[in-house]
């Protein structure tokens, strides 16, 4: 027979355990870019994140309603479970970046098995990201306050500076107050165009400050220059 202490002591056992590993996990992440590799590899290893999957409707929709037929970046994108619902007629090209190449395996895997040719995903991380077409949507979902903040605030304003006057970038947190600061640096390098509480979950959707990104004010220099360019020509050409 077994004492009702002893399943008590598995239990706290067990409990004391997951603490600890969760523990190592943090104090990893803290020690520059292979402790956090190390970190991320060992929780996804653990199936630590799998339950993600189950809490995707409200996301999903909105990348649903801003990608507009463009091209999506996701930093942070796990193991891919969010592209993996998004409806693929709704994009041209995704790509997910994340720095846990464990993740990055299962999400090519599961992409793949799925038939989800516009998407790529690579190793990485994203405040070193700098390829791609300038996309229509970037999604950071629960990964933007991993970064200290002074860096959270240098990616937010690279990714705004990048987003036409058309474009968004969602970025959510599973808590209001212990991710107060991440909302605050959200709000005060963008336009909130659209906050959604799911109890204590955030969602916000940006558009950059700025009405025009830095590839419009640069097509429309290039298009005055011609024009200026082709007056002359024209001026020269009637004077001879
Ligand atoms: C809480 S998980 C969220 C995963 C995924 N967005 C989801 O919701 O299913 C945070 C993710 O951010 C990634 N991550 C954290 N810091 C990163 C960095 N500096 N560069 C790239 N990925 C990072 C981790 O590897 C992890 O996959």
């Amino acid at each position: 027979m077994i004492r009702p202490s002893t399943s008590v002591d598995i239990v706290d056992g067990d409990h004391v355990l997951k603490a600890g590993r969760r523990l190592l996990w943090r104090v990893a992440r803290t020690l520059g870019n292979a402790g956090a590799r190390w970190s991320w590899n060992d929780q996804f290893r653990n199936g630590y994140w799998g339950g993600l999957q189950y809490r995707r409707r409200t996301v999903v929709s909105l990348v649903e309603q801003l990608a507009g037929g463009g091209d999506i970046v996701e930093f942070g994108c796990g193991e891919g479970w969010l592209i993996g619902a998004v409806d693929p007629g709704v994009y041209r090209t995704y790509v997910g970046v994340d720095l846990s190449p464990v993740a990055i395996d299962v999400a090519t895997r599961r992409a793949r098995q799925a038939g989800l040719v516009k998407c790529r995903f690579e190793v990485g991380r994203f405040e070193h990201w700098s390829g791609g077409p300038d996309p229509s949507l970037i999604i950071m979902d629960e990964s933007l306050y991993y970064l200290k903040p002074r860096r959270q605030r240098r990616l937010l304003r690279r990714c705004l500076d990048r987003l036409d006057s058309s474009c968004r970038m969602v970025v959510t947190v599973h808590s209001a107050t212990r991710h107060r600061s991440t909302l605050e640096a959200c709000r005060r390098a963008a336009v909130v165009e659209r906050e959604v509480h799911d109890l204590e979950r955030v969602i916000l959707t940006l558009r950059a400050r700025n009405e025009f990104s830095l590839r419009e004010k640069a097509q429309a220099t290039v298009a005055t220059v011609r024009r200026v360019h082709r007056r002359r020509l024209g001026a020269r050409t009637t004077v001879t």
